[in-house]
């Protein structure tokens, strides 16, 4: 059987990542592809005393770093760099010089190699990242693409077939929770910390509001939803500093905050599913981490009949397996990328404009315009 070894970068906000994956060059009923190391170096403590992603420190630190992780996962695969097949990086969307550290390193390894190079989108890996311990991708399906930056309902009726239903119009979900956990005084990425204290606090002590519900598009909004979370805050305490407010009352806000959202994701999700007559629903992106937002869509989806697929919590947030496996199916295509491909900060999934406003990179260097 014919082997691939097909080795990922994906470095296009703050986590340096890499991943080996071996799978047979043709896809196999029987077979799913075996990830041989997936390393993900994180920045967060780096960014976290700035309140957000700093663009220059992210880019410096993923060209420190990119070597080391790279023969570190070669030694943990086992391999030595001439056994790779091919060499992927993700080309966007996000922070273009972090991108740049990315691929640039993919394309030198590849052309040092003689091996091709393949230019991964960043949004198709979350897509594909539920299914990569799976010998098949289940299609059609909806996929839920929940991330920082993007807020997307998209009709896969195959690998490289996609039909954006709905988007976020405003914030993304997860830069939500990330402002959201910032104004109630949580530490940076606000979304975990968030989750963390919703399971402490009461989902119905704030009526905050569910935009669009009525509209039969599954688009999402959520920029009314944190504005009034922030014009709760000086009706709670003069002044509206969330140091002075009791912990239960911030666990009451994150409750009821995350509930929003998450009545939100789950009434679209399932808009989405009736709009396409799909069957099937593939979760995705860092928010897919969501205690809340994996339960009630769980519920949502067993009383629809509908299979859920939710992602393996280590394919959640940015990794570099999804990018290697997304290479794979593209490799299996035949598509190799040239070695002079850019990378593009607003590469979208589908041609369509599908960015949120503000692109969800909320750090000091890059405040939404
Ligand atoms: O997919 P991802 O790692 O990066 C982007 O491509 O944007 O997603 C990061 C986002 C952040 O906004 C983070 O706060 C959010 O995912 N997130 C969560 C949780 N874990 C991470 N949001 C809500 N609940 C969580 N448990
Ligand atoms: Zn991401």
């Amino acid at each position: 059987m014919d082997l691939l070894h097909i080795l990922a970068i994906e470095s296009s906000c703050d986590e340096t990542a890499v991943a080996i994956l071996r799978a047979p060059k043709e896809e196999r009923e029987d077979a799913a592809a075996e990830l041989l190391c997936s390393i993900i170096s994180s920045q967060v403590p780096l960014h976290r005393e700035y309140g957000g992603v700093v663009p220059e420190l992210a880019s410096r630190n993923h060209s420190a770093d990119l070597p080391r992780l790279i023969r570190q996962a070669c030694r943990e695969a086992g391999l030595q760099p001439r056994d790779l097949d091919i060499c992927a990086a993700t080309a966007g969307p996000g922070l273009v010089a972090a991108l740049l550290i990315g691929s640039s390193t993919a394309k030198g390894l590849a052309l040092g190699l003689g091996k091709p190079y393949i230019a991964v989108n960043h949004l198709e890996g979350h897509l594909m990242s539920p299914f990569i311990t799976l010998p098949k991708i289940p299609c059609p399906h909806i996929g839920l693409v929940v991330s920082g930056g993007h807020t997307l309902f998209v009709d896969v009726s195959a690998f490289g077939s996609y039909k954006l239903l709905g988007r976020s119009l405003d914030d993304a979900a997860g830069e939500a929770f990330d402002k959201v956990g910032k104004m109630l005084g949580l530490p940076y990425p606000g979304g975990p910390e968030v989750d963390k204290r919703a399971a402490l606090g009461n989902p119905r002590a704030f009526d905050f509001p569910r935009a669009l519900m009525h509209e039969p598009q599954p688009n999402v909004s959520f920029s009314g939803l944190k504005t009034s979370v922030l014009y709760t805050l000086p009706k709670l305490t003069p002044g509206g500093n969330p140091a002075d407010i009791p912990e239960q009352t911030i666990n009451d806000l994150c409750a009821s905050f995350q509930k929003a959202v998450v009545d939100v994701l789950v009434g679209k999700a399932m808009r989405a599913l009736e709009m396409s007559g799909r069957r099937i629903l593939a979760l995705s992106g860092g928010v897919s981490c969501n205690s809340m937002l994996r339960s009630q869509l769980g519920t949502a989806c067993e009383s629809a009949g509908v299979r859920l697929i939710l992602p393996e919590y280590r394919f959640t947030t940015d990794n570099a397996a999804m990018i290697a496996f997304t290479a794979l199916q593209k490799a299996r295509n035949g598509q190799f990328s040239p070695l002079d491909r850019d990378v593009d900060p607003n590469l979208s999934l589908t041609g369509e404009h599908n960015r949120s406003k503000s692109d969800g990179n909320t750090g000091p260097g890059n405040e939404p315009a």
